[in-house]
């Protein structure tokens, strides 16, 4: 037994779980007016509506001191402060400076930390304008009207993800493309229809040596240089982010247009740096301040609230209560906002690469659940796919409900719809449908009595399925950057409660390795020995039945 799973707090949980368990929320709220006035919180334009959950005041008050006891309090101060909590690769953790104000003073290793960040800034927002602006010529003194991304992870899905919830603020003539894949098809379809002389590349990487990212970015200089011209040219049309300055240089990048990110931002909480860069091309440097404004609302929100009034703090422990205690191996994210599609898989890499973790912070195994599988897909498109399995399946899912109050054009005819669907479905989820419901139901249909007995185990749904709301006013840039802060910290916080670190990702390690192995392998014909049967057996099949069995040119 770990020291956590044997601590009062956590055995009086366990002890709660087996008296509430069995509890419906369908009486919690008919017993409770109040509900939802007691279990909602608001921050600036966001609602958390958190009433639909199973729990009862006594539940919080255990699992905020849960939280108490792991001294969350003062792992919030190390987080802010730069303290190297990122204990296995010896780093700070300072996401939360990117979005610091400029008044702000946070010295890292006798480096005054906001005015480091505020001036590569200010280098990638004259570069993004004069992009914008079309003062940027390309070689054939052509403005440029396209920008592909090129990275992986967190040097492109925090991208990605922020651009397209964002695309009302984008320009019509300039798109921004991305690229992640190595398999060819990504960049060939991103390059198809582009022309070199109005195109711009970004290399987003941290390392500059991500594989996937380096062969891409190859292809593309080669697309660039035979269409186009020499090696020199490319630094009209192509910049870096990274922390390996060097490696960029030698690719044949212009100094001037290599910017930095540093070690104590993790990849999968790198949108706000440099890595921002495809961002602030495609919105503009104003509506990225106001991203990264609606960002510092949550850090300063999550570093002086009160845990009970802490939206991120309650957010994080209601996945404890459920990971933990009902043994809920996953949990749903499901945007009702079209530019939210992409928002599952970005926070798939930020809380599974954080949290998916089975050692803790003294190297010993844990013997409790951290980390669920967080999958998620829009709301809508959901309900006609998984949702069947949320409301009769045998598993608990518990899920996050994102919806705005209004959209760009908002035409009634559309949103009232969507809205009926947020409301109803977390009604349906949270109520289920009980036999004598289905029968009275069925019997006002017409149907005969014998089909109705016949069709009613069917018919009925269990309910007391949890889910919590976020009503926002409307996705822009600032709400935007709220909504991602308030998870980034949820994952924080999880991760204290686990005594994980969640800001490391060895376990990305061996694939990486044996990839490198392996890809010498696949450079001639020999059949293939070093491996296990499977593996060997999969590696020498491929072989014979490749197009060329010849080493690659
Ligand atoms: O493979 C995982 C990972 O290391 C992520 O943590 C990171 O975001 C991604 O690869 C890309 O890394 P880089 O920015 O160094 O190319």
């Amino acid at each position: 037994m770990s020291d956590l799973t044997e601590t009062e707090v956590w055995l009086a949980l366990k002890r709660h779980y087996a008296e509430v368990r069995r509890q419906h929320m369908r009486d919690m709220f008919d017993s409770d007016r109040q509900r939802f006035d007691r279990f909602s919180l608001r921050l600036n334009d966001i609602l958390y509506d958190y009433s639909k959950n199973h729990i009862t005041a006594e539940t919080l008050g255990l699992l905020l001191k849960l939280a108490e006891e792991a001294q969350l309090p003062r792992w919030i101060e190390r987080l802010f402060s730069g303290d190297a909590i990122n204990h296995t690769e010896h780093r700070a953790v300072l996401h939360t400076a990117l979005r610091a104000r400029a008044e702000d003073k946070i010295v890292l290793d006798g480096v005054d930390v906001v005015s480091q960040i505020r001036n590569e800034r200010q280098r990638v927002n004259r570069l993004a304008e004069a992009i914008r602006t079309r003062d940027w010529r390309g070689v054939t003194n052509q403005p440029i009207t396209d920008v592909v991304n090129i990275g992986i992870g967190g040097s492109h899905l925090g991208p990605l993800m922020v651009t397209e919830a964002l695309r009302p603020y984008t320009l019509h003539d300039l798109d921004v493309h991305f690229v992640s894949n190595v398999d060819e098809n990504h960049i060939n379809d991103a390059l198809e229809f582009l022309n070199p002389e109005t195109t711009f590349f970004i290399i987003s990487s941290k390392t500059f040596t991500t594989q996937d990212t380096m062969v891409n970015a190859e292809t593309a200089r080669q697309w660039f240089i035979h269409q186009v011209g020499s090696d020199e040219q490319i630094q009209r049309h192509f910049a870096a982010v990274t922390s390996n300055a060097t490696l960029a240089r030698e690719f044949g990048i212009a100094e001037e247009n290599i910017f930095s990110i540093w070690d104590w931002v993790g990849g999968r909480y790198s949108l706000w740096s440099a890595i921002g860069l495809a961002i602030v091309i495609a919105i503009g440097s104003r509506q990225f301040d106001l991203l990264l404004e609606g960002a510092r609302d949550v850090d300063v929100h999550f570093r002086e609230s009160p845990l009970e009034r802490n939206i991120p703090v309650i957010m994080a422990m209601l996945g404890v209560w459920y990971n933990n205690f009902f043994n809920a191996q996953s949990m749903a994210i499901l945007p009702y906002d079209q530019h939210l599609h992409c928002f599952p898989t970005y926070l798939q890499q930020a809380d599974m690469e954080s949290n998916g973790k089975c050692v803790d912070r003294s190297g010993q195994a844990v013997d409790y659940s951290t980390g669920p599988v967080l999958f998620g897909e829009i709301g809508i498109a959901a309900q006609h796919a998984f949702f069947q399995l949320l409301h009769q399946g045998t598993k608990l899912v518990p899920a996050d409900i994102l919806a705005p109050i209004y959209t760009v054009r908002c035409i009634q005819r559309h949103h009232r719809a969507l809205m009926s669907n947020v409301f109803a479905q977390t009604e349906a989820l949270m109520r289920g449908k009980t036999a004598a419901e289905a029968r009275r139901e069925m019997g006002e249909k017409g149907l005969d009595p014998a089909e109705i007995e016949r069709l009613l185990p069917y018919r009925v749904f269990p309910g007391n399925r949890p889910t919590s709301t976020l009503l926002f006013k409307t996705l822009d840039p600032k709400t935007l950057g709220s909504l991602i802060v308030l998870y980034e910290h949820k994952i924080f916080v999880q991760g204290v409660i686990w005594n994980i670190n969640s800001f490391d990702q060895w376990g990305v390690e061996l694939g990486k390795q044996l990839a490198s192995t392996i890809r010498q392998e696949l450079n001639d014909a020999q059949e293939v020995t070093s491996h296990d049967c499977s593996t060997n057996g999969l590696i020498n099949y491929y072989k014979r039945h490749r197009p060329v069995n010849k080493p690659p040119t």
